[in-house]
């Protein structure tokens, strides 16, 4: 089986096994750090995608603020619940079954892309790929707001993967400006212990 087929049923099966809303990334509902970078118009309105986009929190909360909002996901189980949750919120919302490895939309279509839970869950050996095609769909100065694990509660050296400052930086600087990286400690996960980076890039000009 190839490596996305076996990516998309490991997925679909994760969200099939789980009640809907009962997952961690569930629970937590909106990013907070999402709500706050749009809380402070740092973000041009447009076009935007929320990467890995699950069952759509954050999708249709981008929606609602102006946004013409996409989300992509490998498991159609998620995109499916993803479509109910934006018909019950009575926003528009475009939503698609697709690696993030190889998406289906053209150059420089997004001003905004949102990644929680994202990139933490990329094989290391792909990353390049995946840094590359976030690039790829943002326009020249558009917006890359990355929310992922620094340290987690429960350990371990498999997915969701960890990052320090220092790792963030030698992945993206080449391709993104970083704007600003802080740390949260438990705020998207309740206080269990895990924290996060938060990081907000710029894309660079790319001179081809
Ligand atoms: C931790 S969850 C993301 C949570 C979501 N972004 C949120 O904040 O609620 C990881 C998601 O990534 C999706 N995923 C994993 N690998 C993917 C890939 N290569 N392309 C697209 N989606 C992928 C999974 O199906 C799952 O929904």
């Amino acid at each position: 089986m190839p490596a996305n087929e076996r990516d998309k049923s490991q997925w679909d099966e994760v969200y099939r096994k789980a009640p809907p809303g009962t997952l961690p990334w569930e629970q937590s509902g909106v990013s907070e750090e999402l709500m706050d970078i749009l809380s402070k118009g740092v973000i041009d309105s447009g076009r935007a995608l929320d990467v890995c986009s699950a069952s759509g929190y954050n999708t249709v909360y981008i929606a609602k603020q102006g946004f013409q909002s996409d989300g992509i996901d490998i498991s159609s189980r998620a995109v499916e619940l993803a479509r109910e949750r934006a018909a019950k919120a009575g926003v528009s919302c475009s939503f698609l079954a697709g690696d993030v490895l190889a998406m289906p939309y053209d150059d420089e279509t997004f001003t905004f892309v949102f990644d929680r839970g994202c990139f933490h869950t990329i094989a290391p050996r792909k990353r390049k790929v995946f840094i590359r095609e976030i690039c790829r769909v943002l326009k020249t100065k558009g917006k890359y707001l990355l929310v992922c694990f620094t340290r987690r509660a429960w350990g371990g050296g498999g997915p969701p993967y960890i990052f320090t400052p220092g790792e963030i930086e030698r992945y993206f600087s080449s391709l993104f400006n970083i704007v600003s990286l802080r740390k949260l400690e438990g705020v998207e996960a309740g206080g269990t212990g895990d924290a996060y980076l938060s990081v907000l890039m710029e894309k660079r000009y790319i001179d081809r």
